[in-house]
C-alpha cells in the first residue's frame, strides 16, 4: 500500500514537473516570437481598454480589428459592450492559446469573433470600421503605411500608449496610465 502511494506521488510530481517545463518553454518561445515581430506580449489594463473602445465610437455590427490581440481582452470587451464583429491576429503561441481558452469558456461572445495565429502584416483588413492597436513604435511605423493603403475613408484607428507615425490624431486622451490616440482615415492628417 505504501509502495503504491509512493509511486502515485512520484507520478504526480513528474506530471507537475512536465507541466511546468512545458509552460516555461511555451512562454520562452512565445516571447522570442513576439520580440522577433517587434512587440512583446503586454496586456492592456481594463480601464484603458474601455476608454479605447469608447473613443472608437463603435456601432453594433461594425467590424473591429485588434492587430496583435494578445489574450483577446479588447475583442471580448468590444463584442460584449458594443455588439461588434471582432477580428484578431496574434503571432505568439502563449497569448493565442489564452485567447482560444477564453473563447472556449465564452462561446456566446466567441460566435462574434474570429482569431487567427497569424502575422497581421500578411492579412487584409480593408473591411475594418475600426482598428485598435497596442504596439511598439517600430511596429506602428510599418503599420502606418498599411493602414493608409487598406482602410476605407471614415474608418477609425485607436492606438494605445504610442502615436501612429505620420498620422494626425483627431482626438487624444491623456487621462489614463498611457495616452490614447484616435485617428480618422481620410481626415486632414
Ligand atoms: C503589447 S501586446 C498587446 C496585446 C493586446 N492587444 C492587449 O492590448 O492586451 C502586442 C501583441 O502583438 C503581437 N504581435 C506583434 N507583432 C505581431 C504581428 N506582426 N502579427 C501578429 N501579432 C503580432 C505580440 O505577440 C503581442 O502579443
Amino acid at each position: 500500500m505504501i509502495a503504491v502511494s509512493i509511486i502515485i506521488v512520484y507520478l504526480l510530481l513528474i506530471a507537475l514537473g512536465l507541466f511546468f517545463i512545458g509552460y516555461f518553454f511555451l512562454r520562452l518561445i512565445s516571447s522570442i516570437i513576439s520580440n522577433h515581430y517587434g512587440a512583446p506580449y503586454v496586456p492592456l489594463e481594463d480601464e484603458l481598454v474601455e476608454c479605447m473602445l469608447s473613443m472608437a465610437q463603435l456601432h453594433p455590427g461594425d467590424v473591429v480589428y485588434d492587430l496583435g490581440c494578445g489574450d483577446g481582452r479588447i475583442l471580448f470587451r468590444a463584442v460584449a459592450d458594443h455588439q461588434v464583429i471582432a477580428r484578431g491576429y496574434e503571432i505568439s503561441y502563449y497569448p493565442y492559446l489564452l485567447c482560444r481558452l477564453r473563447m472556449l469558456g465564452n462561446p456566446r461572445l466567441a460566435r462574434q469573433m474570429t482569431v487567427e495565429r497569424k502575422d497581421f502584416f500578411t492579412s487584409n483588413i480593408s473591411d475594418a470600421r475600426a482598428v485598435l492597436l497596442y504596439q511598439h513604435p517600430d511596429v506602428l511605423k510599418k503599420l502606418a503605411t498599411k493602414l493608409r493603403t487598406e482602410l476605407q475613408p471614415g474608418s477609425c484607428i485607436v492606438s494605445a500608449r504610442y502615436p501612429l507615425p505620420g498620422w494626425k490624431p483627431e482626438q487624444e486622451d491623456t487621462s489614463g496610465k498611457y495616452p490614447l490616440y484616435m485617428y480618422r482615415v481620410g481626415s486632414a492628417g
